[in-house]
């Protein structure tokens, strides 16, 4: 496996690094995967049926990745999703995220379970930062509330509904993984440490207790979880996943959209984890500004479809969404081509979890050469496929009769 950024060539480099860098915590619950993986495959798999149809000849000197996401310039048609717990991997965990979406112009959407503060993170990176926000709804909906108006606050630009994750889905990566003794003893002497994500509406989001969060240290090199995750005596035995989700209320419907665009003051919505083509139709109907068609990194319902079959499926049932809102995509997408190949099916930008939390390890080094790896394959093989700007990327692109027969 690489031991440094730089010996990484592409993004699975990165996994391989993260699996040997990595405690055993923070890997099993940044690789889980729900049931017996087999949506975690699909996702890879999808990319392997689809053949592209380059187009030659056509003066590709000039190329132009630059892209716009609910109204703001991109660079490129690159995200960097919500993923909890960063500070699993490195000290400065979601720090190094919002760095890398500032130094590269692209938006990062911080997770709702971050284990840096939503506030902290704005503070560290320019105000033109695309940071959006991602929303779990409390419970107490007067904390969501409370929430989405610091969120608004801070400057952040949107905000993220995930909406496929009422409940966790089943880990048993995560599960198997439990604290062992000495960490569970370890955290039950600091009583003052159990407490909420920072960002979830229980949180801590006083100075006293960030001070505590960092005191953690370097937690890929201690046993300690960081302060956002820090178990109840009973929680020790629980999944990262599992303790994270008991505040998530599993009553949301279509119809609190509504709430939620009043809350966040109207910043545009973006509801993610779209999987079929009625809830897309749905979701323009309800005025979402963007979807993502994401099953959540194959973490929640497993047999859900890949974010291309869903993509394919709108393009068939409901093609007039794509004139309404934005489609987004997720999930396994590792490579420059992976991205163009959702790209010519419509969609506007793709969102990259793990492979920003494996390259955590690395801390800034480690994200900042994802982003600047995916910029130059996505320049390389835009040019290669006959295109020179992200509206020249197309359907008669693509070669899907495999995909389609399926
Ligand atoms: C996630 N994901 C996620 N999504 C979300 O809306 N809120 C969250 O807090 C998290 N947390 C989270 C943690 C980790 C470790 C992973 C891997 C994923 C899902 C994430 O936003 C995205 O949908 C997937 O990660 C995309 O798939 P890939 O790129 O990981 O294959």
């Amino acid at each position: 496996a690489p031991t440094s950024a730089a010996a990484c060539l592409n993004l699975d480099d990165f996994e391989k690094a993260a699996e040997t860098l990595l405690k055993s915590k923070a890997w099993a619950y940044y690789r889980s995967a729900a049931d017996d993986e087999r949506t975690f495959s699909w996702n890879r798999d999808a990319f392997s049926t689809i053949r592209f149809r380059p187009r030659v000849l056509r003066n590709v000197r000039p190329v132009d990745l630059t892209t716009s996401i609910v109204g703001h310039r991109s660079t490129m048609p690159v995200y960097i999703s919500p993923a909890a717990m960063g500070r699993l991997a490195h000290t400065e965990g979601e720090k190094c995220l919002a760095r890398t979406a500032a130094a590269h112009g692209i938006p990062y959407i911080v997770s709702a379970n971050s284990s840096v503060s939503f506030e902290d993170l704005a503070a560290e990176v320019p105000k033109d930062t695309l940071l959006f926000y991602q929303l779990y709804v409390n419970k107490d909906r007067a904390k969501s509330e409370d929430i989405l108006r610091r969120v608004a606050q801070a400057g952040y630009k949107a905000i993220c509904v995930t909406v496929d994750a009422p409940v966790a889905g089943k880990r048993e990566r995560d599960e198997r993984t439990k604290l062992d003794d000495a960490a569970a003893a370890d955290l039950s002497t600091q009583a003052s440490v159990r407490r909420a994500p920072p960002n979830a509406p229980d949180g801590p989001q006083d100075k006293k207790s960030q001070g505590i969060a960092q005191g953690l240290g370097s937690l890929p090199f201690t046993r300690r979880l960081p302060a956002n995750c820090q178990p109840t005596p009973a929680a020790a035995s629980e999944s990262v996943a599992a303790a994270m989700f008991s505040y998530v209320d599993p009553t949301l419907s279509w119809a609190d959209l509504d709430w939620i665009r009043r809350a966040s003051n109207g910043l545009p919505i973006i509801i993610k984890g779209i999987q079929c083509a009625e809830d897309a139709a749905l979701a323009a109907h309800y005025g979402a500004a963007a979807i993502v068609l994401s099953n959540h990194g194959s973490r929640q319902l497993e047999g859900a479809p890949s974010s291309i079959e869903t993509l394919l499926e709108i393009r068939k049932f409901e093609p007039q969404v794509f004139e309404k809102l934005e489609v987004w995509c997720d999930g396994g997408y590792r490579r420059g081509t992976d991205v163009l190949k959702a790209i010519a099916l419509g969609a506007r930008c793709v969102g990259f979890g793990r492979p920003f939390m494996y390259a955590l390890a690395f801390g800034d080094e480690g994200t900042q050469r994802v982003a600047t790896i995916l910029r130059e394959e996505l320049k390389q093989n835009t040019r290669l496929l006959g295109a020179t700007k992200m509206s020249e990327v197309l359907p008669s692109m693509l070669n899907t009769t495999e995909i389609e027969r399926n």
